[in-house]
């Protein structure tokens, strides 16, 4: 899965001249600087520049594949600075103004993973800076989609994915997830396509083509969302709604009945919904994840429409990142686990509520083993299974593993088994509430946790293992571990399938896909063509329309080079865009030396992938090098 597989794709630390102490322009931060509040995968200097607000006027091209306009930011330049510094990747500028008279701008050099920084000259009571932009050929944020390559093949698509780095290569801007501004934009686009943003949206096609959009709660660069294509919408209840294609629009409003529940599920956990609407936009097969918590707008992949609500755990997900993530930041992308970890934590809470606590002991069990799997990958000692993590020099895409996730979760889960559930309960809501749109580093919730929860209790402290946790590798031995009561059945049922009890005489008839997973990961991985024939043709994996199982099947699939499951294989690589499952599967293929039929498949359908799905493809491929 993608989480699992990119460590393998950036190893390396390649330190380049973006360290703490030598940022550009950084000379200001002297030793007495707190060096872990510096986020060195920006060279804005926005954290001397006051960024209030954005104004954005673009214009989508579908045919020129390209996105130009000019993106008006308003500052305060309390501290005098002779010039703003914003983030760039891949866009040509090709005008400047400060307070409506133009100006010169100047480019730095290009640096590895952050791109280049646009200096645009200031006087000390400048207040508008206004750049013109156009995006280049190859935005590591947009997916450009043919008619084709859409659920209904009628019109083209275009989306962003912004987090972690990528919004500075659709618009000019401090790309930290540390500083904040709100934002309003105006987005013209093609004859009867909607614009959607992670703000205010329209709900309707508009005969204009004109879209205007306003986001009046200050959000960072990483959650800001476009997406242009032929959608409509569907109401849930008041407050929430779906977003796709005509042609799946039915399916997704049914598949996500309960989303307006899992909100006040969410509300009565940890407090209420800041953001005024909740909406889920399904996008085309090819987007590069499961969820993205863009606010107001959840943006999510068509591979959890499973037809039977199996896999809206993903929905609880990146909802539950309206209050971790969206509302309390991670102030670097090094404490990332303060985004994933919570929010992984917070989605099992939601699902508990909604589903009872068998449910959500299956999703504590199942990110258990990603966690070991993970791990044992990445090597017991390595420093990237720590949760405070070291990118320095490296992209931040190297953290996103399934450690801030499961590693992250668990160590919550401790807390929370250690203290009681009340006690717990009454901290994070505390949490959410004092550091409502703030940032937060490691070190600084880790002061927090010990005056406001632990208190300096020493026992206690030892027996959780804070620093084990935090700054130490691997899966501590205090690791808690759900009571499956679910999946000890299911592991009764594989036994009796291994010692030879025909799969049809198998008790699967109350399954969820929970359990069909725990079923087939735990089977041994040398199983035979013959056993791979024996469970197919009682189960039916190879046409199964659970995008979650079919992958783990496929991937046995080719373990076991069962080649009934190829054509189905295909098919399924031909418009799947999701890393997590692009990259086992053709890790396998080249694993398994079926490099040959990787190769194939890739070149056919690499343009379905959205760049970034791309990027880490083509180190699995070995396409390129796999140091960068
Ligand atoms: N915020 C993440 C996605 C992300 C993280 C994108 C870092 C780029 C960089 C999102 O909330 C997420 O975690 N998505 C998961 C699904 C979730 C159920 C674990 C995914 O896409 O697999
Ligand atoms: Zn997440």
């Amino acid at each position: 899965m993608f989480r699992k597989y990119s460590f393998l794709l950036l190893p390396f630390l390649l330190l380049v001249a973006c360290g703490p102490g030598n940022k550009p322009g950084s000379s200001a931060k002297t030793s007495t600087v707190d060096s872990t509040l510096i986020d060195v995968h920006t060279q804005s200097n926005a954290d001397s520049v006051e960024i209030k607000h954005l104004d954005l006027d673009i214009l989508v091209s579908m045919e020129k594949k390209q996105i130009s306009g000019c993106a008006l930011w308003t500052i305060n330049n309390k501290n005098k600075q002779k010039e703003l510094r914003l983030d760039t990747h891949d866009l040509t500028i090709d005008s400047a103004f400060v307070d409506g008279k133009k100006v010169q701008v100047t480019m730095g050099d290009f640096v590895e993973h952050l791109g280049r920084a646009l200096n645009i000259p200031i006087a000390d009571n400048s207040t508008q800076v206004m750049v013109c932009y156009t995006t280049g050929k190859h935005p590591r944020a947009l997916q450009w989609l043919d008619p084709q390559q859409t659920h209904d093949k009628k019109a083209p698509f275009l989306y962003t994915q912004s987090e972690s780095i990528y919004a500075r290569s659709w618009l000019p801007c401090p790309d930290g997830p540390g500083i904040r501004y709100t934002y309003a934009a105006r987005v013209t686009v093609p004859k009867g396509l909607m614009a959607l943003m992670s703000a205010e949206n329209p709900q309707e096609v508009n005969d204009s083509n004109v879209y205007h959009f306003k986001m009046d709660i200050p959000v960072p660069a990483y959650l800001m969302a476009l997406a242009v294509g032929k959608v409509t919408f569907k109401k849930i209840d008041e407050r929430t709604g779906v977003y796709a294609e005509p042609g799946m629009i039915d399916k997704v409003r049914s598949e996500f009945e309960d989303v307006g529940k899992m909100v006040s599920t969410a509300e009565q956990l940890y407090g209420p919904y800041r953001w005024g609407r909740y909406d889920v936009l399904v996008l085309p097969p090819g987007f590069p994840i499961g969820g993205m918590e863009n606010p107001r707008l959840t943006f999510c992949t068509p591979t959890v429409i499973a037809g039977d609500r199996s896999l809206v755990s993903l929905i609880a997900h990146e909802l539950a990142h309206s209050w971790s993530g969206n509302l309390v930041t991670n102030a670097t992308w090094n404490d990332f686990w303060l985004n994933e970890g919570f929010t992984d934590y917070f989605e099992r809470r939601i699902m508990e509520a909604m589903q009872g606590k068998d449910y959500a002991d299956m999703l504590w069990e199942l990110g258990y083993q990603d966690l070991v799997v993970n791990v044992n990958e990445l090597g017991g000692q390595s420093k990237d299974t720590w949760l405070k993590l070291d990118l320095i020099g490296r992209d931040p895409d190297d953290g996103l593993t399934d450690i801030p996730y499961e590693k992250g979760s668990h160590f919550l889960k401790l807390i929370e088994v250690n203290v009681g559930r009340e006690r717990f309960d009454k901290f994070l809501n505390g949490y959410f509430s004092s550091h409502a749109f703030k940032t937060i580093t490691t070190e600084q919730f880790l002061a927090y946790l010990d005056s406001n929860l632990l208190k300096g209790d020493t026992v206690l402290k030892n027996k959780i293992g804070i620093n084990r946790w935090v700054y130490g590798p691997g899966t501590p031995q205090n690791c808690p571990r759900a009571d499956d009561v679910r999946f000890k059945k299911v592991d009764h049922e594989r036994a009796q399938y291994l010692n030879g009890t025909a799969p049809a005489q198998l008790a699967t008839k109350e399954w969820s896909t929970h359990e069909w997973l725990h079923f087939l990961r735990k089977m041994p991985s040398s199983l035979t063509a013959e056993q791979m024939k024996s469970l197919d043709g009682a189960f039916k994996f190879t046409n199964s329309g659970n995008s979650e199982i079919a992958d783990l099947w496929f991937i046995m699939a080719v373990r076991a080079n069962y080649t009934p499951a190829y054509a189905a294989m295909e098919r399924f690589l031909s418009s799947v865009g999701r890393r997590k499952f692009l990259e086992p599967l053709y890790a396998e293929m080249m694993k398994t030396k079926q490099e040959d039929m990787a190769h194939k498949l890739y070149a056919q359908y690499k343009n379905n992938y959205h760049p970034l799905a791309q990027e880490s493809l083509d180190r699995i491929l070995e396409l390129v090098d796999k140091k960068h």
